[in-house]
């Protein structure tokens, strides 16, 4: 099959940042063990960040950047703190450090250190670890997609009555729409429940969501009012593993548009993507 590389270095740089990513795993995983952390709220009381969180990004970015001085990131605590989001050609590392605080807060092992690398505003590469339960999903494009280092197939089911479908209540848009939200995001339910759905999960992680969906165990998943660094590594393992990540109304995904739908087969995400309510968010970066 022909490799495409969107960069000669391509492999270094993925190389490297699993090595770091493997090393954040372990301070996730004493962390987790401790009785409790730090935990502040960001932009609402649902938004939480811990000490953790904010230290397994700092040792990402400054471990990429000694290595790659030319890189630009795009880390979740870093734009919490004030930085601008700036979505540019050059290789830029998309990180959320801990995808799932409120699990980590509360002890529920769903967690993953997302690491995603877009070129020339392409995601090239994804690596979403939870050291936990010890699922490192990883992928590069043209390659496959890896769950431990065994190839992952995303499922072939076409039709929402044999599918299982992560969904959750996205209760932080209540933020932008007000009760709205709930009706919409209750609607949306609903409308999956009388077509015939298997049933819902809930990760409390986009990424763990995605990566499962990759691996097959899961049909679809659909979010809105998600961010970049929460979608993009789990991105490429979702396309590499044979399935589709579109934007809910049904084109080509914006990773910068705060909304997401991906599911093993194209029909899938079709009939999901023609019964939701959408919603629009301003795009970021
Ligand atoms: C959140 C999780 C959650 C999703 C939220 C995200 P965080 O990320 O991915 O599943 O519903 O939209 O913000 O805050 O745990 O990094
Ligand atoms: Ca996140």
């Amino acid at each position: 099959m022909p490799v495409d590389y969107a960069h000669p270095e391509e492999d270094r740089f993925f190389n490297f940042a699993l090595e770091l990513v493997k090393k954040a795993g372990r301070l996730v995983r004493d962390a987790f063990d401790q009785p409790s952390s730090n935990v502040q709220t960001k932009a609402s009381n649902t938004d939480l960040v811990t000490e953790t969180d904010q230290a397994v990004e700092a040792m990402l970015i400054k471990g990429l950047a000694a290595e790659f001085p030319e890189h630009k990131f795009i880390g979740e605590e870093s734009v919490a703190g004030g930085q601008k989001i700036e979505y540019t050609n050059a290789p830029t590392w998309i990180i959320d450090p801990i995808d799932g605080t409120t699990n980590f807060v509360h002890r529920i092992p769903m967690v993953a250190i997302c690491v995603g690398l877009a070129i020339k505003k392409e995601l090239r590469a994804g690596i979403v670890y939870n050291p936990i339960t010890n699922e490192l999903f990883t992928a590069q494009v043209g390659r496959g997609a890896f769950k431990n280092g065994f190839p992952i197939k995303s499922s072939q089911t076409e039709v929402i009555s044999k599918a299982v479908i992560c969904a959750s209540l996205g209760i932080h848009n209540m933020v932008t729409f007000g009760e709205r939200w709930l009706e919409i995001a209750l609607g949306n339910h609903k409308c999956q429940v009388l077509a015939g759905v298997r049933g819902h999960r809930s990760f409390g992680s986009a990424a763990i969501n995605m990566a499962y969906v990759a691996q097959g165990c899961v049909d679809a998943y659909a979010e809105y009012g998600i961010h970049a660094w929460d979608i993009a590594a789990a991105a490429v393992i979702v396309k590499e593993a044979g399935g589709v990540v579109i934007d809910p109304l049904g084109s080509e995904l914006n990773v910068m548009g705060r909304k997401v739908l991906c599911a093993g087969t194209r029909k899938l995400a079709d009939e999901l993507s023609g019964m939701l309510t959408h919603v629009d968010f301003e795009p970021e970066g």
